[in-house]
């Protein structure tokens, strides 16, 4: 990396440079220093479809490495691999800003835009500020916090981004939280996860709650020689982790193709522990190191958690990227604990985690049937809790409970997941009702299409 031409092209901004300034003297220093050559930029990249409220679909970059002579990104301008959206020094990109909030929702809506299904990561940046949004499926989550860079940090910050894009993880992470019981945490997990390998996505679940051990029982799983809370307790033990990973295969009768997951089962060594000796013998971060380290093995790691927040929850959230919260739209609790976690508990982890991550995904109604009257009520149970979250802590709920709402088009979109007995009754079977049934699999098939899938 030429250290200086970086550090140079930063002084040389002049205060309040428009975006046409800072593209011309500070981008391709930038993107250079990332890694990436003029033959693998494409300024004013088309993500694809049609126009957004009067504007193109245009992001200031795509870039990608070229992998032969014959492949040149800027001659293809097929499959991108990182998207960058620019802005003047005049525009105030620091967190929570108006700016950075429209900045962000542009970024994503264009990762998601027609032909950038390939792109793994997006930057917004004016040069002053930065942040790296990884994305995974359909998922954009945050990478680092949002920088505020200037010339004694800039390197770092650099190197420290190009280790990460060059180091892409490849499994999504998942906490599936809510701290009221009962609200299908663990059958969306099993069900999820089989749904998930049935798309071909190699998974692996941990079942974080050692008191209730339902994930694990449900499948009929008995703990192998090792134990998970030895590998919790001792650093370094990631040798020992494949004798607690069980490999949970079905046959399909019918084409004789073998279906399955990983699981990280329930380890009842855990069981009676107090908090107290929880949190002196592992550390809350420890679960985040361990999966870290499975991360290049799977597509998806999945994560059930005890409706409380302790030591099991609180350490399942800080391992996640993205938390999936289920509730219940006749359980006012399970709604108003979802706002809880949502401004409070994830709020918490993100403080102590210092890359902006996990994130909550947008809550979802599960397993009550639910008549339009009822909908009705949910709503205004709901609009209560967004404006009580606005009024006492200026917290902005709405993209967690209405992820679709605009003030132009007020949508109140939530996805349901239906009641389906076939889905109660696999709960004593060691089969996921998602392998044994049409509807529960295109249940939980809407489930992984709205969320994760692209
Ligand atoms: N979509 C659904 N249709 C029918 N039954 C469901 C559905 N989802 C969950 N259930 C049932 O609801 C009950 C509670 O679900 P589950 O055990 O998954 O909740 P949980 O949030 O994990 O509970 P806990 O907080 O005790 O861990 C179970 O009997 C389960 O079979
Ligand atoms: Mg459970």
């Amino acid at each position: 990396m030429n250290v200086q031409a970086i550090r140079q092209a930063l002084v040389s901004l002049p205060e309040n440079a428009s975006e046409s300034i800072v593209d011309t003297l500070f981008v391709p220093e930038f993107l250079s220093a990332l890694g990436f050559g003029p033959m693998e930029r494409v300024p004013q990249y088309s993500t694809g479809g049609g126009s957004r409220g009067g504007n193109t679909r245009v992001v200031d970059y795509a870039v990608r490495y070229n992998t032969t002579e014959d492949d040149t990104f800027v001659e293809t301008q097929k499959n991108p691999y990182l998207l960058l959206e620019l802005k003047g020094k005049d525009i105030n990109l620091s967190e929570g800003s108006r700016h950075y909030q429209s900045t962000v929702k542009q970024l994503k809506y264009y990762l998601n835009a027609e032909n950038c299904q390939s792109v793994q990561w997006g930057i917004i940046t004016n040069s002053v500020n930065l942040q790296l949004f990884r994305k995974h499926g359909k998922v954009v989550y945050p990478s680092t916090k949002c920088l505020e860079i200037n010339i004694d940090n800039i390197i770092e910050v650099v190197k420290k981004i190009r280790e990460k894009i060059e180091n892409t993880p490849r499994a999504l992470t998942v906490a599936i939280y809510n701290n009221k019981g009962g609200v299908g945490k663990t059958t969306t997990t099993v069900n999820l996860a089989a749904t998930l390998t049935l798309c071909k996505k190699k998974t692996l679940i941990v079942d974080f709650d050692p008191n209730q051990r339902d994930l694990t029982n449900s499948l009929g799983i008995k703990s192998g020689k090792e134990t998970f809370y030895s590998c919790l307790k001792t650093k370094n033990s990631d040798t020992n982790l494949r004798g607690v990973i069980h490999s949970h295969v079905m046959r399909n009768k019918r084409t004789n193709e073998s279906l399955g997951f990983d699981v990280i089962p329930a380890d009842e060594d855990l069981l009676d522990k107090s908090e107290r000796e929880l949190r002196q013998e592992i550390k809350v971060t420890r679960l985040y190191q361990i999966l870290n380290n499975l991360k290049s093995q799977y597509d998806y790691i999945l994560i059930d958690s005890p409706p409380n927040w302790r030591f099991f929850s609180v350490s399942a959230v800080y391992a996640a990227d993205v938390i999936l919260i289920p509730t219940k739209h006749n359980n006012i609790f399970s709604l108003e604990n979802a706002a809880t976690a949502i401004k409070q508990y994830i709020p918490e982890v993100q403080e102590k985690r210092q890359d902006g991550g996990p994130i909550a995904l947008p809550i979802f109604l599960n397993g009550e049937k639910i008549t339009e009257p009822q909908r009705e009520t949910a709503y205004q149970a709901i609009d209560s809790i967004l404006e009580k979250a606005k009024r006492e802590d200026k917290f902005d709920l709405t993209p967690y409970f209405y992820p679709r709402y605009t003030q132009s088009r007020r949508d109140r979109h939530i996805f349901d997941l239906p009641s389906y007995a076939h889905i109660a009754n696999a709960a004593f079977s060691r089969i996921p009702a998602a392998y044994k049934d049409r509807t529960a699999r295109e249940y939980y098939l809407s489930l992984a299409r709205e969320y994760f899938l692209q």
